[in-house]
């Protein structure tokens, strides 16, 4: 490819863009439920450690293999993979990333709805509604909720076709919206904790969080643990690998790969605090945990001192965060588009986009509302419901997990040590033990945890 890769700026830039991607539902809906759901303390430690385990070292390979390459996700393995075990073979990984793209995009759509089965992208006049008449609008939200996400996609394009060339496309727009959106982001989720330390459930919320109890933890609470540390942290469908390969050699992947997580693992535990502390506040009795974010908050907010500006900001939040993902679950087949069908980055970002509007559309009108929970979890059960439905069972429940363990197994075990170890303390300076480290992480570690949730899923496909 004679075209020079667009780069991002700076160190910043990369960061907050990959950042952005990280932190998104997964931190403010999906974390919070699922610690709820398995009793606090024990489990937020189990996923502490997820994230060092499994997370910080999947995370180093997906930006190596992108920097390395200077490639999109299919381009990646395809140039790495050349004359190695498996050779062109290994190209089957990015299409599966790109893939796992188009066909989540109602994953992503329930995503950035919350459990769209009982709740949707609302406006509070629908919430509103909700709660006189939850029945009927359950019904009616819950075909439509890819749309808002599918409509993102295409306004971002038209962002990303403003920001001109193809070579300037990442730095001037997906880099420009992250550093505009992610400190406005950090900034109203410090003030929201702030608040939540002066209402009365701080103390218990706390209390919940920090004070491990392991006679609590389940098997399955750890495996969910594992799952999510890969999910929120945007890991094996591709889009660290393509934030990666415009990262600038002279910086370094494992300090941003470690500043990343560290600042999605933060984000993740200061939803906990805030909605705990929240709902906690009151004698509220959370029936299903699973849609605190978008029915039990908004009840609770107005109950507060100043709940409307409080809700108001709460929401522009996790409205931010999920664009940030969106962005860079676009630029996965936007990249795949410029790099291998020579297409320009206006026309590779509205396509892509108008395609991902499609299959988001035609997979929530194909997909029945109330399963759509048990999809977004990695172990859930299959759809009944239509090829869409099937494809984004498939997306959420075996593509991620399996990218993940492909891209564990071809950076520790197909690329050489030196390969590796070039690329990483490039921008770094020498790793010394952590090098070691690192190596046994993604050779050994990571591959045995992912494997384990994947055996999880065939199991439990197989009991339902
Ligand atoms: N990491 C995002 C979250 O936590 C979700 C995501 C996954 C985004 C994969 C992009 C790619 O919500």
């Amino acid at each position: 490819m004679a075209k020079e890769r667009a780069q991002w700026t700076g160190r910043l830039g990369f960061v907050l863009a990959a950042a952005g991607s990280a932190i998104g539902l997964g931190n403010l809906w999906k974390f919070p439920y699922i610690t709820y759901e398995n009793h606090g303390g024990a489990f937020v430690l189990v996923y502490l450690a997820a994230i060092a385990v499994v997370g910080v070292p999947i995370m180093m390979a997906e930006i190596l293999l992108g920097r390395r390459s200077q490639r999109n996700a299919v381009g990646a393995f395809r140039v790495l993979g050349q004359g190695k075990p498996g050779g062109r073979l290994w190209q089957g990984v990015g299409f599966l990333g790109v893939m796992t793209v188009l066909s989540s995009s109602r994953t992503t759509a329930s995503l950035r709805d919350g459990p769209s089965a009982t709740s949707s992208w609302r406006s509070p006049a629908s919430w509103a509604r909700s709660r006189i008449t939850p029945q009927i609008c359950r019904r009616s939200s819950a075909s439509f909720s890819a749309i808002p996400t599918s409509r993102s996609c295409i306004s971002l394009s038209s962002w990303a076709r403003r920001s001109g060339s193809s070579t300037s496309g990442v730095g001037r727009g997906i880099e420009r919206a992250a550093k505009f959106l992610m400190p406005v982001l950090l900034s109203i989720l410090v003030m929201l904790v702030i608040y939540s330390f002066w209402t009365p459930g701080f103390g218990e919320a706390m209390r919940f969080l920090f004070r491990p109890n392991f006679s609590e933890l389940s098997a399955g609470g750890v495996l969910e643990a594992l799952g999510h540390s890969f999910f929120t942290l945007s890991l094996g469908m591709g889009a660290m690998l393509t934030y990666g390969s415009y990262m600038r050699k002279r910086d370094s992947i494992p300090r941003a790969a470690l500043t990343i997580c560290a600042l999605d693992t933060l984000i993740a535990i200061a939803a906990c605090i805030i909605m705990f502390s929240i709902i906690f506040s009151f004698d509220f009795e959370v029936t299903k945990s699973s849609t605190i974010l978008f029915t039990t908050l908004p009840v609770v907010f107005f109950q507060l001192p100043g709940g409307a500006a409080v809700s108001a900001l709460f929401y522009v939040l996790v409205a931010f965060a999920a664009l940030t993902s969106t962005i860079s679950l676009l630029e996965v087949v936007a990249s795949y588009a410029i790099d291998e069908l020579g297409w320009r980055r206006q026309r590779a970002t509205l396509t892509m986009g108008a395609a991902i509007l499609a299959f988001g559309t035609l997979s929530a009108v194909s997909m029945g509302g109330n399963e759509t929970l048990s999809k977004i979890n990695l172990i859930g059960r299959p759809s009944t419901a239509g090829v869409f439905g099937t494809l984004d069972y498939l997306a959420s429940n075996w593509f991620l997990p399996v990218g993940g363990l492909l891209i564990a197994l071809f950076t520790g075990w197909i690329l050489s040590r030196d390969e590796t170890k070039e690329e990483l303390e490039e921008g770094n300076g020498p790793l010394g033990w952590a090098l070691p480290l690192w190596r046994f992480l993604i050779r050994i570690a990571a591959p045995a945890a992912v494997g384990a949730i994947i055996v999880s899923v065939i199991l439990g496909a197989e009991y339902q």
